[in-house]
């Protein structure tokens, strides 16, 4: 039998409870002990009417004992199918339950009290039910008792709803004049409505096609265990999100792209042939590969985007207004991570649907905002896939749950199309890409694992450029004190920050700045650049791009280590071509790499001319300077482009700052 998942909006005034009440107490799903409570209450208040509210009613003093839940599913069902209604008294509630219990739905009741009219409060449920993509919505219009089932009333109020939601992104609406007191089109058909041909609740409930709004395309299994009871039994537990898996199936698991087949599906029940959507399970692979909670395996032809930022839709459910740049905790998936919005494009008003600009989001208010992450992620749109589209924020301070997202757009991160993930303590030797042993408890290195057939797809830099060279009969060990504990005497995370930028851009001066302001915030700081490396470490080069990426090669190893040891390194480098950026992003590990490019443009850099360069490459003084006759290659647009000629040295270092998750 089918299951339709349904969520009711409404105040309490509108008849919520009644209706929840009469769709149980009609289709006879409510339990006959209940029943005579029910009544035997009613009859001693001296009520003519069952009070059908009460049903639910008690059912909800109940439920908030268990303060843990916060949506209350409630089951019935009719011999046709299965129902569960996902209960969610105030409107605030409403928002805060769209990622929990909501946003599963297949359809949403919203109701409408036939002597009110719509009301904001409608208005917001039914956005709401939009950018959550719920596919059906019922705009149940109740209490036409009270206006003597006046076709009029009902057809005022189906015109006032359309005009407004014509604007929106819903497929299908259904409106319904109903009862709930008196039970009229709910689960019989109303007498005194005679002018309506439509269905009773019940009736479209028990019929409306669901199946086709579920993702059933795009495989997505977030881990959340693994699970090892033994050496012979490894195993990845989860939820499917989306999609179907079938043993035999090629996978590829994120973030470290490596690749396999599906060897096993395992529940409590048995094996199976095939999972899907909503199925928990355990899956087995082929190889023994490194794989933990919160990676994401996915078929190999079907991956979701990889990215640290991304454009989302963000309802605001705290007292306390958003601020922007400030630090959350960011959930998705299986995933908890840091994040911060860097910009709020605009508001909605949820009266009018106009956007209007703003630099923060109040409580229960809609906005368009970029958000960064400390990690990248493996997301879809949420109008692809509510599951990995989806994420809330939550305050580190109060462990609240803040704000509730919607992912539009992902701005994708990628490095030569690689993606890679820095192990934890630190980076080995690609030949020791060790993946927890085989049977014989043995190590495989990244050769053996393309030889088996994986894609281990190692950087081109690695072989063509050396990026990572070593020395012959050397052997990688592991840190004696790690970067954890560091990272917790210190108070915050290790970083590098990479500055970019032609001669007189200001990089000097603005790593000294920033290195000043997280040295009085009590961080562990340090600055390199190319005067102090080419003093030295570097003194033995030149500025032919050779020499150029051996000087970057140097100094990315530098920080890499620094970094390992607890550090916010702030390195300073022209680093002129986008190559040896990459390379340095790859050394340094993807997730620890923040690229900042300091901008001005040549004519000012000239006159500016801080070291002379300038006017000596003028006179020929000197050959190949970047930005006079030497090339500078523009970082992409993830880069944080700083102009400093339009920013104050104050402005640039807050804004620099403020991009910074250090936790
Ligand atoms: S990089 O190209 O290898 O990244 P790096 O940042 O280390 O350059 O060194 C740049 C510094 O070297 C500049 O601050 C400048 O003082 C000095 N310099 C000398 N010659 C050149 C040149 N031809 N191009 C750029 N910088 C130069």
């Amino acid at each position: 039998m089918d299951l339709l998942r349904f969520t009711t909006a409404g105040s309490v005034d509108d008849g919520k409870s009644t209706l929840i009440g009469r769709l149980l107490y009609d289709s006879k799903s409510i339990f006959q002990d209940q029943m005579d409570a029910i009544e035997l209450t009613c009859r001693n208040n001296g009520e003519e009417t069952v009070n059908l509210a009460l049903l639910t009613d008690g059912l909800r003093a109940e439920r908030e004992q268990k303060i843990t839940i916060d949506v209350a599913y409630r089951y019935f069902a009719t011999p046709r199918r299965k129902f569960i209604i996902a209960d969610t008294p105030g409107h605030i509630q409403y928002t805060r339950n769209m990622v929990t219990g909501a946003s599963t739905a297949d359809l949403a009741i919203i109701l409408i009290d036939a002597r009110k009219g719509v009301l904001t409060q409608s208005k917001r449920h039914s956005f709401i039910s939009s950018l959550l993509q719920i596919p059906h919505l019922v705009v149940a219009i109740n209490k036409m008792d009270l206006v003597d089932y006046d076709q009029q009333v009902f057809e005022d109020i189906v015109g006032d709803f359309r005009d407004f939601i014509s604007r929106m992104d819903i497929d299908d609406i259904t409106y319904i004049p109903m009862s709930a007191l008196y039970g009229d089109n709910i689960v019989t058909k109303s007498e005194k409505m005679p002018w309506y041909n439509g269905p009773t609740l019940l009736y479209h409930l028990e019929h409306v096609h669901v199946d086709a709004a579920r993702n059933l395309i795009d495989f997505r299994f977030p881990v959340q265990n693994v699970i090892r009871p033994n050496q012979d039994f490894r195993g990845y537990a989860g939820r499917v999100s989306s999609g179907i898996i079938r043993k035999g199936d090629d996978i590829t698991v994120l973030p470290s792209r490596l690749t396999t087949k599906i060897k096993n599906i395992v529940t409590y029940d048995g094996e199976l042939e095939e999972a899907r959507a909503g199925d928990s399970i355990v899956l087995q692979i082929d190889d023994e590969l490194d794989i933990s909670r919160g990676d994401m395996i996915v078929r190999s032809n079907n991956v979701p985007h990889f990215s640290r930022s991304f454009d989302a839709y963000l309802c605001w459910m705290n007292q306390e207004p958003m601020q922007v740049g400030k630090t959350y905790l960011l959930m998705q998936t299986t995933r908890c991570i840091q994040g911060f919005v860097r910009n709020i494009h605009y508001k909605i008003d949820v009266d009018t649907l106009h956007r209007t600009s703003t630099n923060q989001l109040e409580l229960n208010e809609i906005g368009r905002v970029s958000v960064d992450t400390s990690l990248p992620l493996s997301l879809d749109t949420y109008r692809r896939n509510a599951a990995t589209g989806s994420f809330i924020l939550v305050d580190p301070d109060t462990n609240v749950t803040v704000g509730a997202g919607m992912v539009r757009k992902a701005v994708q991160v990628e490095m030569n199309g690689i993606m890679m993930r820095r192990p934890a303590g630190g980076w080995p030797d690609p030949e020791d890409i060790i993946m927890d042993g085989g049977s014989d408890g043995g190590k495989k290195t990244a050769e053996d694992l393309v030889r088996e057939g994986h894609q281990y797809l190692p950087h081109p830099l690695d072989k063509e450029h050396g990026a990572v060279l070593r020395s012959p009969n050397v052997k990688w060990m592991p840190q004696n004190i790690s970067r954890e504990e560091r990272e917790r005497r210190n108070g915050h995370k290790a970083l590098v920050i990479w500055l970019t930028g032609i001669s007189g851009a200001g990089k000097t001066t603005i790593s000294k700045s920033l290195e000043r302001k997280l040295w009085n915030e009590g961080k562990q700081t340090l600055l390199i650049d190319g005067d102090i490396m080419r003093h030295g470490l570097s003194g033995d080069l030149g500025f032919s791009p050779q020499d150029r990426k051996e000087n970057i090669r140097r100094a990315a190893h530098a920080a890499r280590a620094l970094l390992d040891h607890g550090f916010i390194v702030i390195c300073a480098f022209v680093s002129p071509s986008s190559e040896d950026r990459d390379m340095a992003r790859y050394i340094i590990g993807e997730s620890d790499y923040f690229e900042f490019y300091i901008y001005c443009d040549q004519a000012t850099a000239q006159k500016r001319d801080p070291k002379g360069l300038y006017t000596k490459a003028k006179k020929g003084h000197i050959k190949g300077l970047t930005g006079f006759d030497a090339p500078y290659d523009e970082p992409g647009p993830t880069t944080f482009k700083i102009d400093t000629t339009k920013l104050s040295v104050e402005e640039a270092v807050l804004a620099l700052r403020s991009r910074l998750l250090l936790g």
